[in-house]
């Protein structure tokens, strides 16, 4: 398996625009509602959105908070600071800082409650990571991490061996992407106490462009292309199968998210 490349390098403007308007699919904009639940944020907390991408789910956040409330959002790819300041500029209790998670720019222990969304699995040096996380947890104060496996992935297709070949390229993309089945005990042994585990699923039963999985697929078929003996062609011939198998009602996508709710003692 090659290197993983940096989130920096994968998030230009273009890759931070496509995964924006993905993010913004309805039926991820419910899994980020279904997330937010399980974050119970309360009006006047200070809240932490880490690796906050295009800031949808720093905009919750200051929602759940209200303007009593503050919210920090960092993230190590300007190009995705530059929209998420863009969507947050009316919303007053939220600022953002350019910082990696390793070096998070809190005091300690003055966070209520912090939220990281499909970020960890980015994050080489995760151990060190999750114990910046903890320090600037107040005691009492919770985070939940979301990441995703995509060996959970199932994805209807006409051609299951291409389909696998381009799945286990693309899990090349990060550097853990099996961390939810090791996130609880890396979580307790980074300082959080009563780690509770949920799934979230995703899942798309017609071929859509609004949709996560359609979504995804320029973005998946971009990494992939040229990695692991799979062509432009391969991947051309593989999306074209999503179409055919969606026009003989055939299309079946589904994924599974980890939700970890952690709790600082
Ligand atoms: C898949 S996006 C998720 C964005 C957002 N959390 C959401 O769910 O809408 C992953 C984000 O994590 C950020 N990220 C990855 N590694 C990071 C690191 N070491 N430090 C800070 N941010 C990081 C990326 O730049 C990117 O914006």
């Amino acid at each position: 398996m090659t290197q993983a490349p940096s989130a920096e390098d994968q998030f230009d403007e273009h890759a931070s625009r496509r995964l924006e308007s993905i993010y913004l699919t309805p039926d991820v904009v419910a899994q980020r509602a279904q997330v937010m639940a399980l974050l119970h944020a309360q009006p006047g907390q200070h809240a932490l959105d880490i690796g906050c991408g295009p800031g949808l789910t720093t905009q919750a956040l200051a929602e759940a908070v209200g303007d009593t409330g503050q919210v920090l959002g960092v993230d190590i790819a300007a190009p995705m600071l530059t929209i998420a300041r863009q969507r947050c500029a009316a919303t007053p209790q939220v600022r953002f800082e350019l910082c990696d998670v390793n070096a998070l720019p809190c005091d300690d222990a003055s966070i209520d409650i912090a939220l990281a969304s499909q970020v960890y699995e980015y994050v080489e040096t995760i151990d060190a990571a999750l114990r910046e996380l903890a320090r600037v947890i107040r005691p009492g104060g919770r985070a939940v991490l979301v990441d995703t496996d995509w060996e959970s992935a199932v994805w209807a297709s006409h051609d299951d061996v291409r389909m696998r070949r381009v799945l286990e390229t693309w899990n090349e993309h990060i550097p853990h992407p099996q961390l939810p089945r090791t996130l609880k005990r890396r979580m307790e042994e980074a300082g959080f106490d009563s780690v509770t585990v949920t799934v979230v699923p995703l899942l798309n039963s017609v071929y859509d462009r609004q949709t996560y999985s359609v979504g995804m697929m320029d973005m998946i078929g971009g990494f992939v292309t040229g990695r692991n003996g799979l062509s432009a062609e391969d991947i051309a011939a593989w999306k074209a199968d999503a179409v055919a198998i969606g026009a003989e009602n055939g299309y079946f996508f589904s994924l599974s998210r980890y939700v970890f709710v952690g709790e600082r003692a």
